[in-house]
Order: C-alpha cells, then structure tokens, then sequence
C-alpha cells in the first residue's frame, strides 16, 4: 500500500475520516508506505519559503499521523525527494501517457485556480505521472485516497499497463480504496474542511480550541430561537455528530429534538464539543508518548526513507532492465572497454 500527502501543514479531521483513517485500519493488511510528497508540493507551491517549511511541515505532518494510530513498526514513512531515483521514473513514464488525456484530469485545473496560475504549468499536467512514479516505485498494489485523487490513480493504472504491454509484466495495476466519509464540511458549512480557509478542526488542537471552533460552528441559519424546528440534513453541526459521536443513541435523539424545536444549539454544540473530544483524546495520548522522545519523529523519517529509497532501487534496475535502457549503456560500455584494451595492447 501506498499513500501520503504534500507537506503543507498539519492534519485536521476532514483528513482523518478522508484518508486517514483508511491507512490506519489497512496498515495491518499491507506494507505500507507513506509519501511525504514536497515534490508535488513544488507544482503549485515552489518558492524558497514554502520549501523551507517542508521539514517543520513533515514532522508535524508524521507526527499527526502517528498520534492517529499509524504504527511505525507497520508503516514506512519516507521523503520524496531524497529519493531521487523517483524522478528517473518519472521521466521514464512521461511517455507513456498523452498531453489531452492529462488536460482531462479536472483535479489539475482546480488546483491551478486555486493556486493562481493563469497557465498551467508544465509540473502541475506532470502531477499524476509523478504521483505514478510514487505508486509504482515501490510496486504498490492498494492506494487509499481522496475523491481529488481518484483521476490521478486512473492514470497510474493506465500508465502501469501500458509499461506491461511494451516491456513486460513488472507492475502491478494498483487498485484504489476509497474512504467511507469522502469530503467532511468546514466548520464553515460553506466549503470543505481546509486548514487555508480556517474552517478546519486539527488532530492537534486541545480541547479548550475544540470547544471554541465547535461553538463558533455554522449551524441552520434560519433558526433564530431554540423552540424553531431545524433542519438536520445539510447542518454541519449534525454531519458532526453523524461522522465523531461514539453515542448514536444520543444523536438521534439531538436530531428528534432538533426537528421539533426542542433543543438549543449550545446543548447541540456541548454535546459535540464532548463527543470531538472523546474522539481526539486517544491521539492527544498518544501524541504525548511521541512528543517525549525527542528527534523520534526525525529518525522515523530518515529510517523510512532510506529502507524506502533501497526498495527503489531494486524496482528501478528492474524497469531500465525491462526497458533495455540498462542493455544500451552496457554495450556502449563493452565496446569502450575493448577499444582500450587493444589500445593498451
Ligand atoms: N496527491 C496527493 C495529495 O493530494 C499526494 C501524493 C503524492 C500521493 N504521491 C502520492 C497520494 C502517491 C497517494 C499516492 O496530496
């Protein structure tokens, strides 16, 4: 198995029930390797500042998935580019794929605009056959990812059998998980969780900002008083309680109550400030436990990255041998060899 993320920042809950939460549960079922991936990072995203950030960034970033569950004796955590051998791959792929059938993949445009890119850069159209490299440079069988991905994986697919058609069956065609809850919305209500629009709740945060961004939730704009009926379905507060409360029993009678105009939003609110909590708790703990050892996180990602940089090695020998690439420079070698030979002779 293989996933990651770019190293912008620190986690929230929108990626723990999108992405996370898949990799903690499948840790267990697969080898697995998670990407830290500030190459990509770079297509939209390449000044010195954010690229100064990447370590900061990482070691949060490891360390929220840690805290999450993840198990470093089951998982191997390792940095994109220290592993230069991926970006070989990545030139080798680039030809297996077309410039429309990459313009197709929507997920690019978007990121573009988001980024404020007037033009697409050359990088950013490359992204899926980067994150292709990632995939199959440690021949990975699973990906777990988001709906934003989903293209992406597509195009691994397509990649990986076009290599098996021309060269000969060396990739698998790596399959894609899906996660039960895709997009979780903002605190906001408006748009989905995302640290940059400040509607996001993080796996680090205490319980005192738990209670302060839960309170300050967007909830049915139209219920003035708490004796109002409300709407449920669309109510960020109750998508909440629907995705963290461990207490069912109690959600559905907040839901009856909130129907009937029988409830306030502070109780609404208290309650899911508690349930987010209880929810987080567990992290918070074990959080704590890595936060003791001091440089435990660093070590954990140069460990990974080289056992995972020697992994590709091996899977890069193979392709340029697959490719006949390793056979052109021998022979060009073999005939140099000779050539001195009878000179020396
Ligand atoms: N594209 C992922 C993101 O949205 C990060 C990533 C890079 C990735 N390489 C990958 C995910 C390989 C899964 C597999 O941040």
């Amino acid at each position: 198995m293989l996933t990651g993320d770019r190293p912008t920042g620190k986690l929230h809950l929108g990626h723990f029930v999108g992405s996370i939460e898949n990799r903690v549960r499948l840790q267990h079922e697969y080898e697995t390797f998670l990407i830290i991936a500030d190459l990509h990072m770079l297509t939209t995203r390449n000044t010195r500042k954010d690229i100064d950030e990447v370590s900061r960034n990482a070691r949060d970033m490891v360390l929220d998935q840690l805290s999450a569950g993840i198990d470093p004796e089951h998982a191997t955590f390792y940095l994109q580019s220290a592993i230069p051998e991926v970006c070989e791959l990545n030139t080798l792929f680039q030809n297996l794929v077309t410039v429309p059938r990459l313009e197709r993949v929507p997920s690019l445009k978007d990121m573009a605009r988001a980024a404020g890119k007037v033009e697409m850069p050359y990088g950013l159209l490359g992204y899926p056959v980067l994150q292709t490299a990632d995939i199959l440079c440690v021949k990975g069988d699973i990906v777990p990812v988001g709906k934003d991905n989903h293209a992406h994986v597509e195009v691994t697919r397509e990649v990986a059998r076009r290599f098996n058609f021309l060269y000969g069956e060396v990739f698998p065609i790596p399959e894609l998980v899906e996660s039960q809850i895709t997009t979780l919305i903002g605190t906001d209500g408006q748009s989905k969780m995302s640290k940059s629009l400040g509607n996001a709740i993080m796996l680090s945060d205490d319980a005192a900002t738990v209670r302060r961004k839960v309170i300050g939730m967007y909830t049915d704009p139209n219920r003035v008083r708490a004796d109002i009926p409300g709407t449920v379905e669309g109510n960020p507060v109750f998508a909440y309680h629907d995705a963290f409360n461990d207490d069912p029993a109690e959600v559905a009678d907040l839901k009856e109550r909130y129907r009937a105009g029988r409830v306030g939003d502070v109780e609404v609110k208290d309650r899911l400030t508690s349930a987010v909590n209880r929810y987080l708790e567990p992290m918070r703990e074990r959080r704590a436990g890595f936060e003791r050892q001091s440089g435990l996180v660093d070590e954990i990602i140069v460990d990974g990255t080289e056992r995972t940089r020697r992994e590709v090695q091996v899977v890069l020998a193979e392709v340029k041998r697959a490719m006949g690439i390793t056979g052109s420079y021998n022979q060009l070698r073999r005939k140099a060899e000779q050539a001195r030979k009878r000179r020396d002779a």
